[in-house]
């Protein structure tokens, strides 16, 4: 039961991960300078769901492995990534939100939107590697 919903957290968190790499970087990719328009609706409509998915995820995910790194059920490198993916989740979803608001000056801002960009990045990297590994650890 509890296997099966850990399956389905992880398949949406991981559709709502998708959506969300699309419409970050594609409007980019098409030559604009930020994200407008339909892009960052959609955008910024699936981030919450994506954020709900990333902690009930997460909870589950430590419950059935375990924190530490000894006697794991899981590949040990794919669990370090999935660590460094939940760390690079919180400047990512931290600066995006502070960078909306006018607590800052413009400069900062400036900074937060390149530290949501570069650990977006990052998120997008350790995702690839992570479905590498679990390709690998199912033979
Ligand atoms: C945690 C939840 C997230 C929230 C609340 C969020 C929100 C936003 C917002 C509001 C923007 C527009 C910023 C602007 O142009 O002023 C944006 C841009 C962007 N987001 Fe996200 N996002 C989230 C997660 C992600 C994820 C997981 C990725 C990809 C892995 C991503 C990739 C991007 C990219 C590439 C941009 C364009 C950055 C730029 O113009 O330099 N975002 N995000």
């Amino acid at each position: 039961m509890n296997q099966s919903i850990q399956s389905l957290i992880f398949k949406l968190g991981l559709g709502a991960f998708i959506l969300l790499v699309i419409t970050g970087f594609l409007p980019l990719l098409y030559g604009e300078n930020v994200q407008t328009g339909w892009w960052m609706i959609s955008h910024a409509t699936i981030a919450p769901i994506f954020s709900i998915l990333v902690a009930i995820g997460a909870f589950l995910w430590v419950k059935s492995v375990g924190i530490g790194f000894k006697d794991s059920s899981q590949n040990k490198c794919a669990k370090k990534i999935v660590w460094v993916y939940l760390i690079f989740f919180i400047p990512n979803a931290l600066s995006i939100l502070f960078s909306m608001n006018t607590w800052f000056p413009s400069s900062i801002q400036h900074f937060l939107l390149q530290v949501h960009f570069y650990t977006a990045i990052g998120m997008f990297l350790l995702a690839l590697l992570y479905l590498n590994f679990s390709r690998q650890d199912k033979g």
